[in-house]
């Protein structure tokens, strides 16, 4: 599609994909391709700008990631982030070496506010530095316009040939002002108009969809998860019952969530599509049966989930098109898009089954952020509840009981999940937290209820927060709030007489208890 772009040139930075949403945040789309990516093809996509982004090389090293002159002639307008930045000055002629003071954390950083990537910042701004290397001597033609006491060059420009260095990362929230440079850089610098807007996407999409299928049969594994339900959504909008959703109830979903996703896309519900949803969950309790090894269980579940749905897909026979969630950051880790090498250790649901016979394969969301699928969601009139669903594992329930898994054991972890999830939410705090849930420990032990001893399981309470979900920070809640979970659990949960609350962070913990 040829709409108005930026692209991200990729050097293997931590923050690729958080450069992409900032620029798309300021309504500009945006594209991330490795730094291996050929300059004709480059060229060719007519970016309105390119950013280029930091990297763990050092840009003077012989085989360090580097990009070639070339890119600073073609009249569009660069910006370089801190190893971005440098390779700027390395390769147009400047100096970079070994800093004599490495720069980490918040730095306060003196701005010349001429330059229009500095308009309305800040003289004085705080901004995230993070490098061992700096810009010893900037190359001819440009002129310093930001330092800090231990860095001369914290951003330079070559204002006419619209070229722009910054040894920070305007990309993190840490960088107080890095939105508004990042603006400036995408309005101000590239003239970009900033036409990328959900509700357009959104119907573009849904009349490019309808071009395609015509008046083929559509298939899609619905998981009631939010990529998957807006994936539905926009095909229905697109061409109504000519879609079948298909919706594996595994008996291993939160508490009332099999209903929940009926009451949405079931025939009660607003959207015109046919929905198949299958109750499977005594197969998958028999398959599980004395199961206690975790990737056993992950595999079990994964597999039965494919011969459900292979099961249901030849019933409804061929189908032209098969419907997909993938979203942006699928396709950056899986090495299509930039260079990081983010290794996916997940999958949801047992991938996708071979020998359904479809032609093609529709990913209306290929394109999307997390955050822009939730407000494509929104846009597409999806409940709140459903759009703001927090991650769920493909595996659900079956990963957050350690051992074992069976049907008495699922309702226990439900009703103390449905608990905390309730209490968290009474709070206030359901939207500030990444991630909190309930998992069964294999633990029982000794307590006492009223008169009567008790030999009961141990629940545990997660809650995390985090940026990724490759790392994570336990939330703090407040005491008062876990207490009022533990004494509604251990009342109101039967076979539950001890109340946990997990305090590892990712590393070393992982955010899921199994
Ligand atoms: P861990 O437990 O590895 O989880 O720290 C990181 C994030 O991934 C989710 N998760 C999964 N998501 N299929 C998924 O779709 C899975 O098999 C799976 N396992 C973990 C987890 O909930 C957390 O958000």
């Amino acid at each position: 599609m040829n709409r108005e772009k930026i692209i991200v040139i990729d050097f293997g930075g931590q923050y690729n994909q958080l450069v992409a949403r900032r620029v798309r945040e300021c309504s500009v789309y945006c594209e991330i391709y490795s730094y291996k990516t050929d300059i004709e093809q480059i060229k060719a996509m007519n970016p309105k700008g390119i950013i280029l982004t930091g990297g763990p090389n050092s840009c003077y090293e012989e085989n360090a990631a580097s990009c070639s002159k070339e890119l600073f002639e073609l009249g569009i307008p660069v910006l370089g982030l801190c190893y971005g930045a440098q390779l700027i000055m390395h390769v147009l002629g400047g100096r970079v070496c070994k800093a004599p003071v490495r720069e980490y954390g918040k730095i306060q950083v003196t701005v010349d506010t001429s330059s229009k990537l500095f308009r309305d910042v800040s003289e004085k701004t705080i901004c995230w530095m993070s490098h061992n290397d700096y810009i010893e001597r900037i190359a001819p033609g440009f002129e310093i316009i930001a330092r800090t006491s231990d860095c001369p060059v914290a951003a330079a420009q070559w204002e006419e040939r619209k070229l722009y260095a910054i040894q920070f990362h305007p990309e993190v929230l840490h960088t107080k002002e890095g939105s508004k440079m990042l603006h400036n850089f995408v309005y101000k610098v590239c003239g970009c108009e900033g036409a990328w807007r959900m509700d357009t996407f959104v119907e573009t999409s849904i009349r490019a969809i309808r071009e395609k299928v015509g008046s083929g049969k559509v298939l899609c594994a619905l998981s009631g998860g939010v990529d998957s339900s807006v994936a539905a959504v926009m095909l229905s909008k697109a061409v109504g019952d000519q879609l079948t959703c298909v919706f594996v109830d595994h008996g291993l979903l939160r508490k009332n969530e099999g209903d929940e996703v009926e009451e949405v896309f079931g025939p009660n519900g607003p959207y015109d599509l046919n929905f198949i949803r299958v109750n499977a969950q005594e197969r998958f309790y028999e398959k599980l049966k004395g199961v206690e090894e975790p990737e056993k269980k992950r595999k079990i579940i994964g597999e039965e989930f494919i011969r459900v749905f292979e099961e249901e897909a030849k019933k409804i026979g061929a189908v032209e098109f098969l419907v997909q969630g993938t979203i942006y950051p699928d396709v950056v880790e899986s090495g299509l898009g930039g260079e990081s090498a983010v290794i996916k250790s997940h999958h949801n649901v047992g991938g996708l089954p071979d020998y359904v016979d479809f032609k093609e394969v529709i990913e209306p969301l290929r394109d999307l952020f997390k955050d822009e699928v939730r407000k494509a969601g929104l846009e597409l009139g999806i409940p709140e509840k459903l759009v703001f669903r927090q991650p769920f594992p493909g595996p659900g329930l079956g990963i957050r009981i350690v051992g074992e898994v069976t049907a008495q054991k699922v309702a226990m972890v439900q009703d103390a999940d449905a608990i905390y999830r309730e209490e968290i939410a009474r709070a206030g705090l359901d939207k500030e937290i990444g991630q909190y849930f309930a998992a069964l420990t294999n633990m029982r032990s000794v307590g006492v209820m009223g008169d009567e001893r008790t030999y009961d399981y141990a629940v545990a309470l997660r809650a995390v927060n985090t940026v990724d979900f490759m790392t994570a920070e336990t939330a703090e809640i407040p005491f008062a709030v876990l207490t009022k979970v533990m004494n509604r659990i251990i009342n109101e949960v039967k076979g539950i007489n001890r109340v946990f609350y997990d305090l590892t962070s990712k590393p070393p913990g992982t955010i899921e208890f199994e």
